[in-house]
């Protein structure tokens, strides 16, 4: 018996230990946690901006819905969803602003400026910028006839931002296979079909020549009257200011949130090259065509891989800061 496994003491021990185990893990847990009432008590307001201000800009302008859609993509894959991609670069860090995925491409900066210089006036240092690109991203689908969804809240802002981290391929470049999609997607912890279904963000939006050139005069997998008619307006010869010439990447319904997308793409009408991936003998045609004939799935797919995409890695509790001007750290 003297040797025996526990002693009445080391028992009271060991489930104080596991006690205070379990309460860490539950606490690191909750905080780690995005809800959708996060705000509901300290900044009911944030929503009546937000929309008000997406809702003016996009009547004014339907493209800037999918810029600022883009800008929640482009934040959440580098280093998470924390407002990084919003900071300007300053003397000491060069931020993702001129990364080659957003240097002359990613828009929107000063409808967010706005949209937190209202929000900081109702509520001043409680709302993230983090938190006011996910929202602004909702909203912008619905102006535009997409689906609602509940976002999920409670983002903190980071201090810094990392050019290397913008430029080495977390963001996939339009030129990329099916392969380094799917990877680059799942090394974000999402799956193919989310992938797919976030893809269908370019039923809205426009992209310039440079990204959709090689497609539209070398690649095969692309309609013949198509790549025509996108070439009138996307010459051969790179170097010139026509290489910012834009085109609609959904070409049908560009200023609406909708599944038409897919359809192009079963048409060979995808405009960049990893939009044709998407169908062209591969994996996912069957998800495309999917969702070509159903909006409803897609619908529903999409808002739960925004969701998802909204998760990864926000800094939460006491990590990061609630930023008072969305390009700077405070
Ligand atoms: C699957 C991998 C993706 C690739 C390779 C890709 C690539 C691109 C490229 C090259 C452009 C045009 C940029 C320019 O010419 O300046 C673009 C535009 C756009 N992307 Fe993506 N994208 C992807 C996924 C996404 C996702 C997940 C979303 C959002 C959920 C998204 C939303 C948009 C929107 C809305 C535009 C139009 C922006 C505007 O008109 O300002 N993209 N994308
Ligand atoms: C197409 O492919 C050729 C041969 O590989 C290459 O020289 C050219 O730069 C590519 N792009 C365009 C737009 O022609």
């Amino acid at each position: 018996m003297a040797f025996s496994s526990s002693s009445p003491s080391s028992k009271v021990s060991i489930n104080f230990i596991c006690f205070v185990l379990l309460m860490f893990f539950l606490i690191g847990n909750s905080s780690a946690q995005l809800s959708e009432n996060f705000y509901a008590k300290k900044c009911p307001n944030v929503f009546n901006v937000v929309k008000s201000i997406v809702h003016s800009v996009v009547a004014n302008e339907p493209r800037m819905g999918g810029s600022l859609l883009r800008l929640f993509f482009h934040d959440c894959f580098v280093n998470g969803c924390d407002g990084s991609v919003l900071l300007d670069d300053t003397s000491s860090m060069k931020g993702e602003k001129t990364a080659p995925p957003n240097k002359d491409s990613l828009r929107g900066f000063e409808v967010i400026d706005a949209i937190k210089s209202k929000v900081e006036a109702a509520c001043p240092g409680v709302v993230s910028c983090a938190d006011i690109v996910a929202i602004t991203a909702r909203d912008s689908v619905v102006n535009l006839g997409g689906p609602y969804w509940k976002v999920k809240l409670g983002r903190r802002d980071s201090k810094t931002a990392s050019f290397n981290d913008a430029s080495n391929g977390a963001i996939p470049p339009p030129f990329s296979t099916l392969a380094n999609l799917i990877n680059r997607f799942k090394a974000q912890g999402l799956s193919t079909k989310d992938m797919v279904a976030l893809s269908g963000a370019h039923t809205i939006g426009k992209a310039r020549c440079v990204v959709y050139r090689d497609h539209i005069y070398n690649d095969t997998d692309i309609d013949s009257l198509f790549a025509k008619s996108r070439q009138r307006n996307c010459p051969r010869k790179s170097g010139s200011i026509k290489d910012n010439n834009v085109a609609f990447l959904d070409y049908k319904t560009p200023n609406h949130f909708d599944n038409v997308y897919y359809n192009n793409l079963i048409n060979k009408k995808g405009l960049l090259h990893s939009d044709q991936v998407l169908f062209n003998g591969g994996s996912t045609d069957l998800l495309v065509k999917t969702y070509s004939n159903n909006p409803k799935a897609f619908e529903s797919d999409f808002v739960t891989a925004i969701i998802k995409m909204g998760n990864i890695k926000p800094l939460t509790g006491s990590k990061g800061e609630i930023r008072k001007q969305c390009r700077r750290a405070n």
